[in-house]
């Protein structure tokens, strides 16, 4: 069944590859006049999923396979991307909100050649911006000046509405959740929220802190079976994270695992993500859409 897609994915299968950038690991790239970035909404139920981790580490993977990416930290009020990249924004996505500036002109660029928009934190006005004034950022993000194939904006929990804004208005939602109880019960409000209120958004789901990879497509076959059961929605399997105390020490260091320690096993899960991811991408530049766990899951021990 062809489901709606998106804008962005549905214009990158529109154009021909951007000449000179030869097929590799990255999907077909957006360029000035050319299709659109692909746009991926990060979000959580609970807080402290590991939204920010798997952001900053699949920014850094998709830049070394060759794709433009920007990621952007919409977690109002809470942004700390840039600390987790080891970047010191000199400019923030709140001069969008606030006077219009463009995403390019506040980006800087990070590890690897990724570019972070970076939020603004510690102002507690930030975190009850009323929607109309998110609107400026959500149009900003549906062409991000043809700089970027992918980008990532890494939300806040919850269904607050600053973060509601982003998940009604995108169409590629990534739900993080991890194996405790709150945490999947709380991604499924998120799915359920999305599944009423944006029917047309593909869902996709990653697994975090997961002892095995059985644990992971476990947590995934729960939450599918709930989303098939009561809102008849299907689930795309994005893949697990291993509970890894080494991503704590990365933080320290503020260096994403990947970089940090590549060799790792959670570093291993981070490479097999962005790889279903892309693969996603090209399925979805070929007119195919695997649903379900697929051959997901399988980039890591
Ligand atoms: N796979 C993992 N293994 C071990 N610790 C993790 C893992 N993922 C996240 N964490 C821990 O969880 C904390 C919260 O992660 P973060 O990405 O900031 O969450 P969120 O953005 O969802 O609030 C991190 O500071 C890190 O210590
Ligand atoms: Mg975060």
């Amino acid at each position: 069944m062809k489901r709606r897609l998106g804008r962005g994915l549905y214009d990158i299968g529109a154009q021909p590859p951007v000449a000179g950038r030869a097929a590799s690991d990255r999907p077909e790239t957006a360029g000035p006049g050319g299709p659109r970035a692909a746009v991926f909404c990060i979000t959580s139920g609970k807080g402290g999923t590991g939204k920010s981790v798997l952001t900053s580490n699949l920014a850094v993977y998709l830049a070394s396979v060759g794709t433009r990416v920007l990621a952007i930290d919409a977690d109002m009020g809470l942004a700390n991307l840039h600390l987790l990249l080891g970047i010191q924004p000199s400019r923030t996505i709140m001069e969008v909100i606030e006077s219009g500036a463009r995403l390019s002109e506040v980006s800087e660029v990070g590890p690897v050649g990724m570019r972070l928009a970076a939020g603004g934190s510690g102002r507690a006005d930030m975190a009850d911006l009323h929607p109309n004034r998110l609107s400026r950022l959500v149009a900003a993000l549906d062409d991000p000046d043809g700089r970027a194939d992918i980008v990532l904006v890494d939300t806040g929990a919850g269904i607050g509405r600053a973060t509601t804004t982003f998940l009604y208005a995108l169409s590629d939602i990534l739900v993080v959740v991890t194996p405790d109880l709150t945490s999947m019960t709380d991604g499924y409000a998120v799915i359920k929220n999305v599944a009423r209120n944006n029917p047309g958004a593909r869902l996709s789901v990653v697994v975090n802190r997961v002892g095995s990879p059985v644990e992971g497509f476990e947590v995934f076959g729960r939450l599918e079976q709930v989303s098939q059961r009561y809102l008849a929605r299907s689930l795309h399997y994005l893949g697990h994270v291993l509970d890894d105390q080494r991503i704590g020490a990365s933080i320290a260091a503020r260096l994403p695992i990947l970089l940090n320690q590549p060799a790792s096993p959670a570093a291993a899960c981070f490479r097999g993500i962005g790889r279903s991811l892309l693969l996603d991408i090209r399925e979805r530049q070929n007119g195919r859409s695997a649903g379900g766990l697929g051959d997901r899951g399988s980039g890591c021990a």
